[in-house]
């Protein structure tokens, strides 16, 4: 048989299918927030979610559809309807206080009270719903999920929402420590738990070869496929550029500062205000770089892919260097050394202003 001539074959808009996420997202009636950054997730404008109740947004940063937010906010006195879903989702609370019941079907549920800065497991196809506690005040929260990927993966709502696999591996009402509060310190920089009351009280372990001051945890919660770290930099110092695949998405919770975001040969950065609660996620191969500027240090929370317990077959990496475009050390990380000079300059003149010292040794006895 004949070939059919190419302009009789399925036009593009005919056979392909585009994004399920970003239909999903507009069946929910929500806005989709995209860029590098947001911010405020505090006074981000969310939409009436008629699903759950409440209000709702979504992001798709950095271009990808690999890690997501979705931001939640139930008003005075309000609830949200249960749901169970087949993606990870990590809660951080940002405005307010509640409670989140978890259960299995034909168990008791679970109740875990938060308020501002709580970081909630959610296991993985388990029922949870929220409650606001305060009858004047709204609760809002931010859910770290990797819902975006999962729904393009499988691309059947349904089977996402509507599936009745019980993952008791994952969490079961007979674990009844699930969310006790004792993280447990598997090494230096990782530790296990699936609930941290206040994530800007954690106490982070040290991690000198980021920078003077900086350190960090990887916490592995709820056994989910998402990565999570919790890093801190130091008061007068600022965190080395470096740039990477897609996907991280870094939520400032504690400290103020900014953050230079750039692509390779552009001739000045993007600057963006660092302060609670706003989210960093920087695109493929952006070079990205936090400066604190105020009292005390910046801390950031970190939802990530790499899970940190839970082998992808990727060779562990703290770093990230694994996440990498290009892990040639011109191509990775820019040292202080080899930074422009006019990047210190800049920092040097805030921290003046800001009446901060620096706390960085000189550039030529730094570290290379
Ligand atoms: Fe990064």
């Amino acid at each position: 048989m004949a070939e059919a001539p190419i302009a009789d074959r399925a036009e593009f808009e005919q056979w392909y299918v585009a994004s399920s996420y970003q239909r999903f997202v507009e069946s929910e009636g929500a806005p989709l927030y995209q860029g590098s950054a947001i911010e405020d997730l505090g006074t981000l404008k969310l939409a009436d979610w008629a699903r759950r109740g409440g209000k709702v947004a979504y992001t798709r940063l950095a271009d990808q559809e690999g890690l997501s937010l979705q931001i939640v906010e139930i008003p005075p006195g309000g609830e949200l309807k249960p749901e169970h879903h087949m993606y990870d989702a990590i809660m951080l609370v940002i405005q307010g206080r509640g409670v989140t019941n978890i259960w299995q079907p034909g168990e008791q549920p679970h109740t875990v009270e938060w308020q501002e800065g709580a970081l909630l497991a959610i296991p993985l196809n388990a029922y949870h719903q929220e409650f606001n506690s305060s009858g004047t005040e709204p609760c809002r929260f931010v859910m770290g999920t990797n819902m975006a990927e999962m729904i393009n993966h499988f691309h059947n709502i349904d089977f996402i929402f509507n599936n009745s696999y019980v993952f008791s591996d994952r969490y079961s009402a007979a674990m009844d420590h699930f969310y006790v509060d004792q993280p447990k310190h598997w090494s230096l920089r990782l530790f296990e738990t699936n609930f941290i009351p206040d994530v800007r009280e954690f106490a982070v372990d040290a991690w000198r070869e980021k920078g003077h001051r900086t350190g960090i945890s990887r916490i592995s919660m709820a056994s989910t496929s998402l990565g999570l770290h919790i890093l801190d930099v130091g008061e007068g110092t600022y965190a080395t550029a470096h740039r990477h695949d897609a996907g991280p998405h870094v939520l400032q919770v504690g400290g103020t500062g900014y953050e230079l975001l750039y692509f390779e040969g552009e001739e000045k950065p993007r600057r963006i205000p660092l302060h609670p609660y706003g989210v960093i996620a920087p695109k493929r191969n952006e070079f990205h770089q936090h400066f604190n500027t105020g009292k005390g240090p910046i801390r950031q929370v970190a939802f990530r892919r790499g899970p940190a317990r839970y082998g992808t077959g990727a060779m562990y990496d703290p770093v990230g260097a694994s996440q990498s475009v290009d892990p040639s050390a011109t191509g990775y990380q820019i040292n202080y050394e080899r930074e422009d000079p006019s990047i210190r300059e800049e920092y040097y003149k805030e921290l003046e202003r800001n009446g901060i010292e620096l706390r960085l040794p000189p550039i030529s006895q730094g570290r290379s």
